[in-house]
């Protein structure tokens, strides 16, 4: 039998209720599959072991990380007491950058029993491919003469490596998918990073013949994903245009509680980091009534990574039929709890 380890990083708030019930959740598909197993590694690391340690992990913290398959994080965060850019630099983007986690994957999918805000939409499944490495977050710029005069310039940096890297990923999704990519561009506007990514876009399609393919300016794409957001299947984009895109997806799904999301390094080279959307919630925290379906639908995604995709089926389904017998949280309107919430999932299971 296949065994993973899995580093597990529950970090603050939430990240500690949620993470045990999707553990829980992905055991239980585990035994229900009898293929595989988690071995899961527990980091006490975030906040508490900031205003412990003075520090977010240990120095050598991404050293052992590297020695797991898959890390599986709740969230970080405690910003009455630690800064947040001292949280989220310590820990989240220290992982997902020393790890080389360059792709961002997040899925919006209109959910069986779960109200979207928009109205009366047709069913919508996207997945929204971000490249999570460069392009407009760069280190690349600087500030001179401070006052009336100030300049400031912030490049954004793209390579083909890099783009071509987020490309040939969408596509390969999309063979998995319903056979279609759309590219999120700007070749109007930014005239020299937009016609370089349609270019590597145009080359790249080449290499996937079956693969039907759109092009699409990001604000009218960000228009489409209100309009008609069932007319898309896979779609790639730089990191900032991704940024948008997916909270947008996670916004038309319903609630920040529910979307889940992934940072890839692809190569498999190093672990991948698999971490709801949404952060630590200090304003619920300890109470039990957080919604874990991110977390467990994080948890999905990472069956799939690990090619366990029948398996990712089913997790998804009980959550489905979860939120269609009308067992829900707070943020979904209800009255559950989590506890209750993961047991449906189980019994659903
Ligand atoms: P947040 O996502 O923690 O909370 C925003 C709102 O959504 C709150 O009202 C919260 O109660 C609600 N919410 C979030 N997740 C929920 C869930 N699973 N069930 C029910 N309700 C849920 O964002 P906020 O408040 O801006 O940030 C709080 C802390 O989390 C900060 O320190 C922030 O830096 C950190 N954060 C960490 C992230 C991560 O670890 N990936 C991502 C986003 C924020
Ligand atoms: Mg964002």
């Amino acid at each position: 039998m296949k065994t993973y380890k899995i580093a597990v990083i529950p970090g603050d708030g939430i990240g500690k209720e949620v993470v045990p019930a999707a553990i829980e959740v992905l055991d239980t598909v585990a035994k229900l599959d009898g293929g595989f197993q988690f071995e899961w590694t527990y980091f006490p690391w975030g906040c508490d072991y900031y205003l412990e340690h003075g520090e977010m992990m240990p120095e050598d913290g991404i050293e052992t990380l590297k020695k797991y398959d898959q890390i599986f994080l709740g969230a970080v965060g405690m910003p009455e007491l630690v800064p947040d850019h001292i949280s989220l630099w310590g820990l989240l983007i220290k992982i997902r950058r020393e790890l080389k986690q360059s792709i961002n994957v997040r899925p919006a999918k209109l959910l069986q029993g779960l109200q979207s805000p928009l109205r009366d939409p047709q069913n919508f499944d996207i997945t929204v491919v971000r490249e999570n490495s460069e392009g407009e977050y760069s280190d690349s710029g600087g500030r001179i003469h401070q006052g009336a005069n100030e300049i400031a310039i912030q490049n954004a940096i793209f390579t083909r490596k890099g783009t071509e890297r987020a490309m040939r990923y969408a596509f390969e999704l999309a063979k998995n998918s319903r056979q279609h990519v759309t590219s999120a561009t700007k070749s109007n506007g930014l005239t020299y990073s937009m016609p370089f990514w349609d270019e590597i876009f145009d080359e790249v399609k080449k290499d996937y013949p079956d693969i039907d393919t759109a092009v699409n300016h990001i604000d009218a794409l960000a228009a489409f994903f209100v309009m008609k957001p069932h007319a898309f299947d896979v779609i790639v984009a730089s990191n900032l245009f991704g940024d948008i895109l997916t909270d947008l997806g996670g916004a038309i799904m319903g609630s920040i509680g529910i979307a889940p999301a992934a940072n890839l390094n692809i190569e498999r080279e190093y672990p991948s980091m698999f971490e709801p959307v949404h952060g630590s919630a200090p304003d619920i925290a300890g109470q039990g009534v957080a919604n874990p379906i991110g977390q467990i639908w994080t948890g999905k995604m990472m069956l799939d990574f690990l090619g366990h995709q029948q398996a990712g089926i089913k997790v998804l389904n009980a959550i489905e039929a979860t939120l269609a017998s009308g067992v829900k949280t707070r943020d979904l309107g209800g009255t559950a709890n989590l506890e209750e919430v993961k047991n449906a999932i189980l019994k659903n299971l």
